[in-house]
């Protein structure tokens, strides 16, 4: 394994890429880190049926909705995201399955490995929530809003600003279909099996605790990248 080149692959592929395979079949990473990296905030066991049953389940039904679409050939994941209010739900579904959970593992790093918002992410949440605890709860809020499954997200919109937003099902705020449209910069899975094994029911506990193992240094490269 030629190590500097795999160095080199990741500094050349946009932050926002969630496969690296060009068109379908789309492949699944395995996570950035081992399954019990997150414990005590996530345990061993969610995060290996969350990726290894969950999201490859996306995988495979985005792969045989796209085959069975020769008008979808040769799409990249990121555009039909962008284009599922036009696709069968199947296809809406799956790569917005495929997209949030590879955009959601990469937000997360072990507690306390993360970091902090960089200086101008910091001053972009001081901002639009006044503080970052105005910001935590704005997004607990929305959180435990959304009824039924879905996510919730921190994004740049259009206009440069942050704002939060939850979205339903596998939808994502880079979909034409998005209610509030942006660019993601953190997101939160709200479905039950993101939480239930080790939180239950408790969603709110989970969004809460959910902080100390988000990785700011990668929301803070996502936030520069999105301001170009
Ligand atoms: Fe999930």
């Amino acid at each position: 394994m030629h190590h500097w080149f795999a160095c080199l692959a990741l500094l050349a592929t946009p932050v926002a890429a969630q496969d690296h395979a060009p068109a379908a079949p789309f492949v699944l990473a395995p996570l950035p880190y081992p399954a019990e990296a997150l414990e005590p905030v996530i345990d061993a066991e969610t995060m290996t049926l969350h990726h290894d049953k969950h999201h490859q389940a996306y995988v495979d039904a985005l792969n045989k909705a796209v085959a069975a679409d020769p008008s979808l050939a040769g799409r990249s994941l990121d555009q039909l995201v962008a284009q599922a209010g036009r696709e069968l739900v199947a296809v809406r579904n799956n790569a917005g399955g495929h997209w949030n959970h590879g955009f959601f593992w990469k937000t997360m790093a072990r507690p306390g490995a993360g970091g902090g918002p960089s200086p101008a992410l910091a001053r972009a949440i001081g901002a639009a929530f006044g503080s970052m605890d105005g910001m935590k709860a704005a997004f607990r809020a929305a959180g435990t809003g959304r009824f039924g499954s879905g996510w919730a997200w921190l994004i740049v919109r259009p206009d440069g600003r942050l704002a939060i937003t939850t979205t339903p099902n596998q939808d994502n705020p880079l979909m034409d279909v998005a209610e509030v449209r942006g660019t993601p910069i953190l997101a939160n899975d709200l479905w039950e099996h993101a939480y239930y094994l080790q939180h239950r029911n408790r969603r709110a506990e989970y969004l809460d605790a959910w902080w100390r193992v988000v990785d700011w240094n990668m929301v803070s490269r996502r936030f520069a990248a999105a301001g170009r």
